[in-house]
């Protein structure tokens, strides 16, 4: 099986407050961006494309290695990701979409993707269980309802699919008002299962700054 990876990092990380984009921020030394490139290539990946904000492409091309293949991003994470597809070798059979905000992702987490994609599947995504009360709020922020939390799981990154299966889901998807968070969304829109395997504590994205402060122990620790 030949994987593509492709590394959405388009986004300008306005939550995490940061002069530059979010992936272009130094974690332990380096980019976000080139932590999430060599962990799909240490899970079995070969080929890597990456999605860029169109102003700061120079600088992700800079810091990139030169086989990675940089493409403009859009305006939203579906339209960076439909990019890189666009890119995307047209040999290989199967796509790891990842996000560069999770840059300490294990490489087990993508071999495990991989590995359901060998099997058979033609989505696999990443998830861990909830582990706090969930509930449900009215507007006035009063509780109405509890959810039952054993059924619900958090979706993580790199999610792997059929190369052929998402791009018909991506065409499904055009000209659709649906907003899409992730790629196994797009894909179940199409009418697509979407298998689940172990994620990953260490996979957390990094959004507010209190998460890139985490991650920065991670580093610390052994891994
Ligand atoms: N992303 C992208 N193209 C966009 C928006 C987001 O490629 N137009 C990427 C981000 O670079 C990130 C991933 O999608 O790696 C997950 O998105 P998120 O964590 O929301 O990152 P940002 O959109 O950059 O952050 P924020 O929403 O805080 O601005
Ligand atoms: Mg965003």
């Amino acid at each position: 099986m030949h994987a593509v990876g492709i590394v959405a990092a388009a986004g300008s990380g306005l939550r995490l407050g940061a002069e530059l984009p979010k992936a272009l921020v130094h974690l332990g030394g380096r980019p976000l961006v080139c932590w999430a490139v060599e962990s799909l290539r240490a899970g079995g990946v070969e080929q890597v494309v990456v999605a860029v904000p169109a102003p700061q492409q120079a600088a992700f091309t800079a810091v990139l290695p030169d086989d990675v293949h940089v493409v403009v991003g859009g305006d939203t994470r579906t339209a960076s990701v439909r990019a890189a597809l666009g890119a995307a070798r047209e040999h290989a059979d199967a796509v790891l979409v990842h996000d560069a905000a999770r840059p300490l992702t294990p490489p087990d987490v993508v071999a495990r993707v991989l590995a359901a994609l060998a099997a058979g599947a033609r989505a696999v995504v990443p998830v861990l269980p909830v582990v706090d009360t969930t509930v449900v709020v009215d507007g006035d922020g009063v509780v109405t309802a509890d959810v039952p939390r054993a059924p619900l799981r958090r979706v993580q990154t790199p999610q792997g699919f059929d190369r052929a299966t998402l791009v018909a889901a991506y065409a499904h998807a055009h000209g659709t008002a649906a907003e899409f968070t992730d790629d196994a969304s797009v894909v179940r829109a199409a009418g697509i299962p979407v298998q689940t395997v172990a994620g990953d504590e260490r996979a957390a994205k990094i959004t507010v700054a209190h998460d890139l402060r985490m991650a920065e122990l991670q580093t610390e620790w052994p891994r």
